[in-house]
């Protein structure tokens, strides 16, 4: 296993936002996840790699590539972080530093973690990286600067600049969103191609279900900061049990058109205290003895749990 997180949570100050979410990802594995805007999966990430110092995070485990990052200080995170565990932001552009060039971006990566490494040979390996995803004329590239380049291109050069160094998992926090939709299926080639050829573990946030089919080999779903199913795609996708993934997933317009309603009700508020089952004021399945207590996971197969007791 390369990463295993149990019962994460994680705080903004005193506002308690992600809770009990458990992960694991084995090696060369995608792990996608779901779940509408606001139910923590950004901050899920954030913690996973201690981006933000507003966060406060805490878990039962942190393992990650045989270490115990539960114990790790801001050194061995500096070590870690752009190394063997790497960032692609929802809007690569804006990740970027705007007054620089390009080939600045790929050398400064490298060079947090090789001093020594001369500036030719990385520009030589971001070019071979650039080649390798698709981008050509990359002289041109690493002499621009972020904002004269298009979307999908920048995309391309933050998946470049993550793989520098070699790292064997990459959080993704949406990639492909901000693209349109040709950028968005060349963003989405190119992450299979990584999967293929590098066998690059990857944790994929996206509200994208065809980019989960196409990508995921697992995938969960977070509804209000809570891990609420998790299972292999074809689990998830084929035979959902929790009312909020089946809702998630009928949310998805159809070919003849039909969108459906979406879920009544409005997502829960961060802060409040919590009784029962989390989506119960929105379920339409919900039975009585969902709206107190705890609510265990239930195990549908080997690889398939679910947060429900009406499921
Ligand atoms: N820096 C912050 N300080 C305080 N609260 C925050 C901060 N960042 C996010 N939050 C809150 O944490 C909750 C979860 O937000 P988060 O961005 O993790 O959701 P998300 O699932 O990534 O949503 P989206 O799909 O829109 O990106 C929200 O209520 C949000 O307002
Ligand atoms: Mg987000």
């Amino acid at each position: 296993m390369l990463l295993s997180v149990k019962n994460l949570n994680v705080s903004y100050g005193d506002i308690l936002v992600v809770r009990d979410v458990s992960l694991e990802v084995e090696e060369g594995e995608v792990v996608g996840i779901v779940g509408e805007s606001g139910c923590g999966k950004s901050t899920m990430l954030h913690a996973l790699m201690q981006l933000d110092p507003n966060i406060s995070a805490k878990s039962e485990t942190y393992l990650f590539d045989g270490e115990d990052l539960d114990h790790f200080g801001e050194e061995d995170w500096r070590r870690l972080r752009g190394k063997k565990m790497a960032m692609i932001f929802q809007n690569a552009e804006m990740a970027m530093d705007p007054m620089k060039k390009i080939a600045h971006q790929f050398y400064e990566t490298v060079r947090m973690h090789e001093k020594k490494r001369k500036k030719i040979q990385c520009l030589k390996c971001a070019e071979e990286w650039m080649k390798k995803l698709n981008l050509s004329d990359t002289k041109r590239i690493l002499n621009s600067y972020p904002y004269e380049l298009s979307g999908g291109m920048c995309q391309r050069i933050a998946i470049a600049v993550a793989m520098m160094n070699d790292p064997k998992l990459i959080l993704a926090d949406e990639p492909t969103s901000a693209l349109d939709v040709t950028s968005q299926a060349e963003a989405v080639k190119t992450m299979i191609q990584l999967k293929q050829q590098y066998h690059t573990s990857m944790i994929l946030v996206t509200h994208n279900m065809g980019v989960v089919a196409q990508l995921a080999d697992k995938v969960g779903v977070m509804y209000g900061g809570e891990m609420v199913e998790w299972g292999t795609t074809a689990e998830i996708l084929k035979t959902p049990a929790h009312p909020y993934t089946r809702a998630l997933l009928d949310a998805i317009p159809k070919m003849d058109g039909t969108i459906s309603e979406g879920i009544a009700g409005k997502p829960p508020e961060y802060g409040k205290e919590r009784k029962g089952c989390v989506f119960a004021p929105r379920c339409m399945y919900k039975k009585e003895e969902c709206e107190s207590g705890k609510i265990n996971c239930y195990e549908r197969s080997k690889t398939h749990w679910v947060r429900c007791k009406a499921s």
